[in-house]
């Protein structure tokens, strides 16, 4: 499938400032969701703005093995005609997730309420990742885990259940992954399922049962969590998805005006979910030009034009409460405290260890070889800046697509140019990155 045999390299260096609009690809997230839940309809789903990317085709191929039609009308134009909640068919060979823990993680949820055999599997980078976090309460929901790999690791069958089982689940960590297979086994099951979240997290599963008219009821819990209720065993009716532009997406070419001189850059149409939107909060913080232009409502969502012009940042303290909203965007946060002044200190970044890569250690390893000062300290990531970064250094990437662009967007300000050592994994998430970037004026080669 898409797993990356050989490694193409790109440096990044010094450019002019970056001009333009742009829109980057649609939301990771809301693609994976859209699919699925599609796919649990009675009826065909027209979804526009699809992500293309890696990881949701390979959701999409899922579904198919699952029994739903998934067609591809023009670019970014879905159709998928559902089967129904418990309608899956057994699938005639493994389902491979490549790259993709929300796919996997999902779908394990989507499937868990049908009496099917089913064989999960991914990429090298998958296989690292924790799997036992989501069997957990699988299991309590009547799911039997048939095969794991070591430390509940990929490859892994499951047989679902014929009888699912609601159950009331606090999940261990902050994750919308982990929520969302939860509610989506609990779709099968008579009763509520109920999940209590201590801190709120991503709410798209959420908002898009409630779009297919499954009764879901979101409550307040305690001072930053939220008790959700799902009513089971709803028929899902189809209607139509509009997917908007993906603020993790968005973060690189505003990062990337943000420390280019001279740099004046609009990303168009961008997602402004508050559960997603930690990084512009925090770079408006440390100093940042960020206009929010046209902000409207679409497809469910708020949206708007983001404009961004090169600033001085200052070093900030990012509390460990924000890490949920921007749990993917530590890494371009990273790059920015890099260029500002001062001390930026990230605090309870213990889940960026099971991310695609150890997050973590590798973005210390992406400023150290670059000359940054940078450290560690328990969950906590420091980066002590000094308005200018060296550069020179070659970014191990670890078949992690954010360290890829991050190193990329690195390069463009630093002094010596920055080399990854592995574009292949960009188009998990964001096809077209590159040359969306030389479009803005970057010396990407
Ligand atoms: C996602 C949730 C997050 C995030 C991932 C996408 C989702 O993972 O890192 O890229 O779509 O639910 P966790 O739920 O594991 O934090």
């Amino acid at each position: 499938m898409n797993h990356a045999q050989v490694s193409t390299p790109l440096t990044a260096r010094l450019s002019q400032g970056l001009q333009g609009r742009v829109r980057v690809p649609g939301d990771k997230s809301i693609s994976h969701r859209a699919l699925i839940l599609a796919a649990m309809t009675v009826g065909t789903t027209r979804i526009t703005g699809l992500l293309e990317g890696a990881d949701v085709l390979n959701t999409g191929q899922a579904m198919r093995m699952l029994g739903a039609w998934v067609d591809r009308e023009d670019e970014g134009v879905w159709s998928v005609q559902g089967v129904g909640v418990g309608g899956f068919r057994q699938p005639d060979a493994t389902l491979d997730f490549g790259n993709s823990g929300t796919g996997c993680r999902l779908v394990m949820g989507a499937a868990a309420g049908c009496p099917l055999t089913v064989t999960f599997d991914g990429d090298a980078s998958l296989r690292k990742r924790p799997m036992r976090r989501v069997l957990d309460p699988l299991e309590r929901m009547g799911v039997r885990v048939l095969a794991v790999g070591e430390g509940g690791r990929l490859p892994l069958t499951l047989q679902g259940a014929r009888d699912a089982i609601p159950i009331v689940y606090e999940p261990p960590a902050a994750s919308a992954q982990l929520k969302s297979a939860v509610l989506l086994a609990g779709l099968a099951a008579p009763g509520e399922t109920v999940v209590i979240e201590k801190e709120a997290t991503r709410d798209h599963t959420e908002r898009m049962l409630t779009h297919f008219g499954a009764d879901i009821r979101v409550e307040p819990h305690g001072a930053l969590g939220r008790r959700i209720t799902l009513t089971g065993q709803p028929e899902l009716v189809p209607a139509p998805i509009a997917v908007p532009a993906d603020p993790s997406s968005a973060a690189f070419p505003m990062v990337a005006a943000l420390i280019t001189s001279g740099s004046d850059v609009t990303v168009e149409g961008v997602m402004m979910n508050p559960l997603r939107t930690g990084l512009f909060q925090t770079l408006r913080e440390m100093g940042a030009r960020i206009e929010i232009l046209a902000a409207r409502h679409e497809g469910g969502e708020d949206v708007a034009d983001l404009r961004v012009r090169s600033s001085q940042l200052q070093g900030v303290d990012v509390p460990a409460a924000r890490a949920p909203s921007m749990i993917d965007e530590y890494l371009i946060l990273a790059v920015a405290a890099s260029f500002a002044e001062g001390t930026t200190r990230m605090r309870g970044l213990a889940e960026l260890r099971v991310k695609e890569s150890d997050r973590l250690a590798a973005t210390a390893d992406m400023l150290r070889v670059n000359g940054v000062d940078v450290s560690i300290e328990g969950d906590d990531l420091i980066v002590n800046g000094s308005g200018r970064v060296p550069g020179g250094g070659v970014v191990a990437t670890h078949m992690d697509h954010r360290l890829a662009m991050s190193g990329l967007v690195m390069g463009l300000a630093s002094e010596e140019p920055v080399t990854v050592d592995d574009m292949g994994f960009v188009a998990t998430s964001f096809p077209g990155f590159a040359d969306m970037m030389c479009g803005l004026g970057a010396d990407f080669s």
